[in-house]
C-alpha cells in the first residue's frame, strides 16, 4: 500500500470514527454535533434507518384520488407499505367492493409510490395490528386522508394510532370517490335510455359524472358523493406522476392506445405486457368525443 492511499485510509477511519463517535454520543440528546447543521444531522439519522410509513385502504375501482393519497403518503417517508383490505372487512364495514382483493392488489402494487404491500389488512387499526407495524414491519407512522374514517359503531378507525402519537394525515382529494365513479355509471346507463327525465336529474345532482361543474348540493360535498375535483395539476405535480424520462436515441418504442375508462387490474397487465416488447412505452388515451 503506498503512502498516500495509507493516509488517506488512516485519514478516512479518523474521520469514520469521530462520526460514529459523535453518532452515539449525542444520539442519545438527540442533538447533532458541533459544527453539524440540522439538516445535515438528519439526513445522517434518516441514512441510519429509513423512515417507514404505513397506510392502508380498501382501494375499490382504485382513481386517482388514491394514487395522489399514495404519493403523498410515500413523501411522508423513506419507504410506503399498503395494507389492502380483505374483502370480508370491507363487506362488514361498508358493503361488498366492486372489484375483489387480487385485483385490488395488482393496482396498489402497480403504483410506483408503493414499495410494499400487504394483503388482507384489517378495516380498523386495532391494538394488536399496531403492535404488529411496528414489531414486525418496523412502522414508524400510519397514515390516512383527512376524511373521517368511521367504524359501523361510530367510533375512529384510527383512535388507537391517533393516542399513540403514530398517525398522520394527508389531504384527500375531492371530486372522486369509489361511489361517485359507480354513479357516474348508472348515469351512462341512464343517457343511453333517457325516458325517465326526472330520475336522470337526479341522479345528475347525485353524481358529477366526470365533470369539474358545479351541481347544487347546497354545498355539503359529502364525502362519498363529492362534485368538484379540487386535484390541482400544477407542473410540478405532473411531473411526479410521469417517470421523467424519454426514449433513448436507439429506443425500441412501442405504442399502445385505449380508452382505459375505469382502469383496473386488465389494463395494468396489458400495458405490463406491451412494455416487455420494447425499450419505451408511450401511451395514447382517446378523448371523449372518440369514446362515444
Ligand atoms: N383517498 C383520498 N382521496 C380520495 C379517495 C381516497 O385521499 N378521493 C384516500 C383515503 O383517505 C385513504 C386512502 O385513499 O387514506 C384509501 O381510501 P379507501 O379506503 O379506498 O376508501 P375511501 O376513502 O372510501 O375512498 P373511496 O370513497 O374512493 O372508495
Amino acid at each position: 500500500m503506498n503512502k498516500i492511499s495509507s493516509t488517506s485510509l488512516i485519514g478516512g477511519a479518523v474521520v469514520v470514527a469521530m462520526a460514529v463517535g459523535l453518532y452515539l454520543g449525542v444520539a442519545k440528546r438527540g442533538l447533532p454535533p458541533e459544527g453539524l447543521g440540522m439538516g445535515l444531522w438528519r439526513k445522517i439519522k434518516r441514512k441510519k434507518k429509513p423512515l417507514r410509513v404505513y397506510m392502508d385502504g380498501c382501494f375499490d375501482m382504485m382513481h386517482y384520488g388514491h394514487c395522489n393519497a399514495l404519493r403523498q403518503a410515500r413523501a411522508v417517508g423513506d419507504q410506503l407499505v399498503v395494507g389492502v383490505v380483505s374483502d370480508a372487512e370491507i363487506i362488514a364495514n361498508k358493503g361488498p367492493p366492486v372489484t375483489p382483493m387480487h385485483e385490488r392488489m395488482i393496482m396498489v402494487k402497480a403504483v410506483k409510490w408503493v414499495d410494499e404491500v400487504i394483503s388482507d389488512a384489517p378495516y380498523a387499526i386495532t391494538e394488536d395490528f399496531m403492535k404488529k407495524l411496528f414489531d414486525e414491519y418496523k412502522m414508524d407512522y400510519i397514515i390516512h386522508g383527512d376524511d373521517p374514517c368511521v367504524l359501523p359503531d361510530g367510533t375512529d378507525a384510527y383512535a388507537v394510532a391517533k393516542k399513540a402519537g403514530r398517525f398522520k394525515q394527508i389531504k384527500r382529494t375531492e371530486g372522486i370517490s369509489s361511489t361517485d365513479i359507480v354513479g357516474r355509471m348508472l348515469l351512462c346507463v341512464r343517457e343511453r335510455s333517457v325516458s325517465d327525465s326526472h330520475n336522470h336529474s337526479s341522479l345528475q345532482r347525485q353524481f358529477s359524472h366526470g365533470h369539474s361543474q358545479k351541481f347544487e348540493d347546497g354545498g355539503s360535498g359529502s364525502r362519498s358523493g363529492t362534485r368538484v375535483s379540487h386535484f390541482l395539476p400544477t407542473s410540478r405535480r405532473i411531473v411526479q406522476f410521469s417517470n421523467r424520462k424519454g426514449p433513448g436515441p436507439n429506443a425500441h418504442i412501442v405504442y399502445i392506445d385505449g380508452a382505459f375508462d375505469l382502469f383496473h387490474a386488465g389494463h395494468v397487465e396489458i400495458l405490463r405486457v406491451a412494455r416487455e416488447l420494447g425499450d419505451f412505452l408511450l401511451v395514447g388515451t382517446h378523448n371523449d368525443q372518440t369514446i362515444r
